[in-house]
């Protein structure tokens, strides 16, 4: 804690901030109405458009949860992020950037266009589609699950439970995947694939089928907050160098289309899945105010109504309000 700084971390100002927070939540649950939830994968179709929902966790073990927050979903394009440290942890930071680069493109997350376009030697970056395929056929294994396994543990070493893969949304993925597919096969004509597309594409559609709640993504968020260390044991799950990495592409690319938005008017990097779930995160703060979470915490959002590029509708803006009344920007 910033020397002279209120502990938030007491009852009584945990129940104001949860009171706070309640408010808000009750408040931009209507923007929820501004957006649809995602069909193109039919069974993200089911999901309840009215749902919104809060988990915030402190460096200092504070906790903060509102809304629909014990309704599992499946993690979808924020498992980028994860494939994208588990590359680099396994591969070196070198090797997985020499094939993949570290540019926003300004386009939505499944463009393949400017890779044809502009004869690129790598795909844009790992958070966008061609680039996110492209790191799991780095990632090491001779099947999709032995590929998977390497997700599993670093998730299982940050939420001290193994995540399970929900089936019926893989098929579901699965089966509705032209576009991922096309975008493979140009990836594989143009040599970008280190394993068979087959076992390459199976490993990408169950990487965004595994299941977690908003707990899960403010758990894994405060790890990344701490530079991949855990906040509670001290331990270093992911080193330092490659957690900057992750959180640098967060905000810059993490957001889509909406990066450069989310970056001007949140101002903390996070990544979003069409299912409606955003991690963020808010690294220790220096302020001369008292302010909630000033050591650092991470956030997770559930709102599966979507805006026109896919983010959160509520989410977005439940974030923008929150980072502002507690000035969580890191510029
Ligand atoms: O590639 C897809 O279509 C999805 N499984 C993941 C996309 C996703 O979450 C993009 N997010 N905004």
């Amino acid at each position: 804690m910033v020397q002279g700084a209120v502990n938030w971390n007491t009852e009584t100002t945990q129940e104001w901030l949860q009171n706070y927070v309640d408010d808000w939540v009750a408040f931009y649950r209507k923007h929820t109405a501004d957006g649809e939830v995602a069909s193109y994968i039919p069974i993200l179709g089911e999901a309840n458009p009215d749902h919104l929902g809060i988990t915030i966790i402190g460096n200092d073990g504070m906790r903060v949860s509102s809304g629909d927050v014990g309704i599992p979903f499946t993690i979808q394009s924020i498992s980028k992020v994860f494939s994208f440290i588990v590359a680099c942890m396994d591969r070196g930071i070198t090797y997985v950037l020499d094939r993949v680069d570290v540019e926003p493109t300004g386009e939505a997350f499944n463009s393949i266009m400017h890779l044809e376009m502009k004869q690129l030697k790598k795909p844009f970056n790992p958070l966008i589609n061609a680039g996110a395929i492209t790191v799991s056929s780095m990632l090491s294994g001779n099947t999709s699950d032995e590929k998977l396994m390497s997700i599993f543990d670093l998730m299982e070493n940050m939420l001290g439970y193994r995540p399970a893969l929900n089936v019926d949304v893989y098929e579901s993925e699965r089966d509705s995947s032209m576009r991922n597919r096309a975008i493979g096969y140009y990836l594989l004509e143009t040599g970008f694939l280190e394993s068979d597309l087959n076992i390459t594409l199976e490993t990408y559609f169950k990487q965004c089928s595994i299941e977690i709640t908003v707990d899960d993504l403010a758990r894994m968020g405060v790890v990344l907050a701490n530079d991949g260390m855990d906040p509670e044991s001290g331990e270093e799950i992911i080193p330092r160098q490659v957690a900057r990495l992750a959180k640098a592409l967060m905000l810059t690319c993490g957001m889509y289309d909406a990066s450069g938005k989310f970056a001007a008017y949140v101002g903390i990097p996070a990544k979003s899945g069409v299912s409606g779930g955003i991690i963020a995160l808010s690294p220790p703060r220096v302020r001369d105010e008292e302010l909630p979470f000033i050591n650092g915490c991470g956030i997770g959002v559930y709102g599966p109504a979507l805006d026109d590029k896919g983010n959160s509708t509520a989410g977005i803006r439940l974030l923008r309000h929150i980072a502002s009344q507690w000035d969580l920007s890191i510029f």
